[in-house]
């Protein structure tokens, strides 16, 4: 697809070479500290108001991977990939949100007197709209992982996002809050051979309009 675009650097090469990963290497692990790292970066991802309404659940282990597998239609990436997230996203609450600015006004970043012009808007804009606060926990948990997938990618991992599981099952094995969705699964690791090539996409001029 590279040479589709005029536009290219490392990390549009990134983005633009990215596949889902089907097979991957059985043999494979990544150190808690990769896993905390990947993590880490996709934190740094933008949530609504800084609500940084996510959670992500490292099921690395083998006896959580056999809890998790048949909960999620018998995937085998559940168990063959390094690591599978079960990528979380929290009902918006924005009471939370003194709390979530708390370091950026510590940091200087935000004056402690603009708090309350985020808070107040948050709170009208979701608190009695159920489905505004499920849709950004969907919304924050998606960018999260997207953010994952390319610093995977630019490491040389495979990753394959998964809604193909059993969403209430995932929520009671993996004792998942009442205000927690678990958005998706994503699995990360080294691939093994086998993967299919990039799927060819929808001609830009059937999804773009410019106006
Ligand atoms: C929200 C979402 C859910 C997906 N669920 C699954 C899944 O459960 N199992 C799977 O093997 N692939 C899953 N995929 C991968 C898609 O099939 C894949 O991204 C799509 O075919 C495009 O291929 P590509 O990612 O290699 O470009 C999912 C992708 C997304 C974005």
């Amino acid at each position: 697809m590279k040479s589709e675009t005029t536009l290219t650097n490392g990390v549009i090469e990134c983005i633009l070479s990215r596949t889902a990963a089907k097979y991957y290497d059985t043999s494979a692990t990544l150190s808690d500290e990769v896993i905390r790292d990947l993590v880490r970066i996709g934190t740094t991802a933008p949530t609504s108001f800084h609500l940084q309404n996510w959670r992500f659940i490292a099921v690395r282990s083998r006896e959580a991977k056999a809890r998790l597998r048949p909960i999620a239609w018998d995937q085998p990436a559940t168990t063959e990939a390094a690591v599978t997230f079960i990528v979380c996203g929290q009902l918006v609450e924005t009471s939370v949100i003194p709390e979530r600015l708390a370091p950026l006004v510590a940091a200087g970043v935000m004056p402690a007197s603009m708090v309350p012009d985020w808070e107040i808007p948050a709170r009208d804009l979701y608190m009695a709209f159920p489905q505004r606060r499920r849709d950004e926990a969907v919304r924050s948990a998606t960018f999260g992982a997207a953010a994952m997938i390319y610093a995977a990618r630019s490491l040389g991992l495979g990753s394959t996002p998964m809604i193909g599981f059993d969403a209430d099952a995932v929520h009671r094995e993996f004792g998942l809050a009442d205000d927690e969705v678990p958005v998706m699964l994503l699995s990360v690791g080294p691939e093994r051979a086998g993967n299919w090539a990039q799927k060819p996409r929808r001609p830009v001029a059937d999804v773009l309009d410019l106006v």
